[in-house]
């Protein structure tokens, strides 16, 4: 009765281990305390990893395996793509909140040693708009608020020193005006960065941007397939209005990132066939 047992717990793929200390005699004294010990020695060896960040490390493995490429993935190819081209020109963030990308932009910016690229980061830094389309409902009001001074001082303690970027402060339909855009003057984006959520405020940073494109320029809209992909909402819906009404400006699809981006390769005037 008990060797049938073990011949099917052997069957159901048990381990060598599990076996011998069951078929050593069920109900012994001494086979019991080895398997607690080695329950045991499992249960230690589970927490250590776990406190070893075990977790992390396959998540990153489950996100490497199936090929997502996350915001700091997409900023690495973005900014090597303006190196190897030789891409003139600065970064240029729309949607700063607490710094994350920002700060993974200037992280490339020092790795490929772009020494004349400039920061730009917009942001009202007291949260998203008022929301008044319909279509932007997954949103609220105020939502990713914080100030100018924390974002400021954030950075500060990351390593970017004053004179690699500037914060420009308001929602954009009054801070994307012609004092900013003297303050731009002359310059040119090799990367522009878009995650304001909103389909509003993407049409508003589209509008304000497009005087700095070239050609070669990667545009990243961080949740372009937001609202399930729809193609009548959000930041891709204003990307189609953008290119209805600006016929000279044409926008290759380039590279998906995270879980909703997608990043363009901008070209000015008409294309060779
Ligand atoms: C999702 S957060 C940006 C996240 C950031 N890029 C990061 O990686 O952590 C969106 C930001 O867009 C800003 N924003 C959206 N619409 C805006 C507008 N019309 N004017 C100014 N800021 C706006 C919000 O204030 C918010 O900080």
């Amino acid at each position: 009765m008990q060797s049938d047992r073990v011949a099917q717990l052997a069957h159901d793929d048990l381990t060598p281990r599990c076996v011998d200390s069951l078929s050593g005699g069920l109900g012994g004294k001494a086979n019991r305390t080895r398997r607690e010990c080695s329950m045991g020695v499992v249960d230690l060896f589970k927490s250590a990893f776990d406190q070893l960040g075990g977790r992390f490390w396959l998540d990153r493995i489950d996100e490497a395996s199936c090929n997502v490429m996350g915001k700091r993935g997409m900023l690495y190819k973005a900014f090597l793509f303006a190196q190897i081209n030789q891409v003139p020109g600065d970064y240029l963030e729309f949607g700063v909140h607490r710094g994350d990308s920002f700060l993974m932009a200037h992280r490339m910016k020092r790795r490929f040693r772009l020494d004349q690229m400039k920061l730009w980061g917009f942001d009202s830094f007291a949260g998203l708009p008022e929301i008044d389309d319909a279509n932007d409902n997954t949103w609220s009001e105020g939502q990713y608020a914080c100030s100018l001074e924390q974002v400021s001082r954030r950075l500060a303690r990351n390593g970017i020193r004053p004179h690699e970027y500037e914060l420009v402060c308001g929602y954009y339909d009054r801070s994307l005006n012609e004092d900013t855009r003297t303050k731009l003057c002359g310059r040119q984006a090799a990367v522009v960065y878009i995650d304001c959520d909103l389909y509003s405020s993407t049409l508003l940073a589209l509008d304000f941007v497009k005087a700095y494109l070239g050609n070669g320029t990667i545009v990243c809209f961080d949740d372009f397939y937001h609202y399930r992909g729809a193609p009548d909402q959000g930041e891709q819906r204003a990307l189609s209005e953008f290119l209805q009404h600006n016929n000279g400006y044409t926008f290759i699809p380039w590279t998906d990132f995270a879980p909703v981006g997608k990043s363009f390769i901008a070209r000015i005037g008409a294309l060779r066939h």
